[in-house]
């Protein structure tokens, strides 16, 4: 594995993020809606650092890996998530690739009528996206490669890792 993203970064680049949210969102209230499993770490450092009123929910979003690096059917469980309707919605994830999993739950949310819907994502993978969906905030533009750490997973492991590494194909 080679190091892509160390620890302080990542905690200095969360910094500038939670300020300029607390700055965007000037003192309203916030629905933060959470992406399982992968939002877990960035979430939870985030949200430490904005000081807004703030709600915190989670959904589920699978899509099959497994022991594969490649995307497989997307499953989505939005169970539990409170009225949503006139609400300022922020949804948490840990990277944009092919845009599928953002996108289909942004259309599921703004159905749901939140006055503003945005979307902050860890990281974004470069020359991946198919779906056009310009994410509000971002961590760290990436290159196409297969990355863990920082809550991001290989079959379920390497989530805890406090930085961002590169798995190389060899090593899945
Ligand atoms: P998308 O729908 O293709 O944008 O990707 C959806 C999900 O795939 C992300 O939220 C991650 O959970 C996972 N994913 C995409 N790329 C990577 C990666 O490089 N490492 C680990 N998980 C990834
Ligand atoms: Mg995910």
């Amino acid at each position: 594995m080679d190091l892509l993203i160390p620890a302080d970064r990542i905690a200095q680049r969360i910094n500038e993020i939670a300020g300029r949210i607390q700055c965007d969102y000037s003192g309203r209230p916030v629905v933060v809606v959470g992406v399982l499993t992968g939002c877990l770490v960035f979430l939870s450092d985030l949200v430490r650092r904005i000081d807004l009123p703030l709600r915190i929910h989670l959904i589920q979003a699978s899509s099959y890996r497994g022991e594969t690096t490649t995307p497989g059917q997307l499953e989505l469980r939005l169970d539990g998530l409170p009225d949503l309707l006139g609400r300022d919605v922020l949804v948490i994830d840990d990277i944009l690739d092919t845009g599928q999993t953002l996108h289909r739950i942004i259309t599921e949310l703004h159905r749901r009528g939140p006055t503003t819907l945005r979307v902050a994502v860890l990281l974004r993978k470069s020359g991946r996206q198919a779906v056009a969906l310009e994410p509000d905030y971002v961590g760290f533009e990436i290159p196409d490669a297969f990355v863990v750490g920082y809550g991001l997973d290989y079959n379920d492991e390497y989530r805890h890792l406090p930085h961002i590494a590169v798995l190389h194909p060899s090593e899945h």
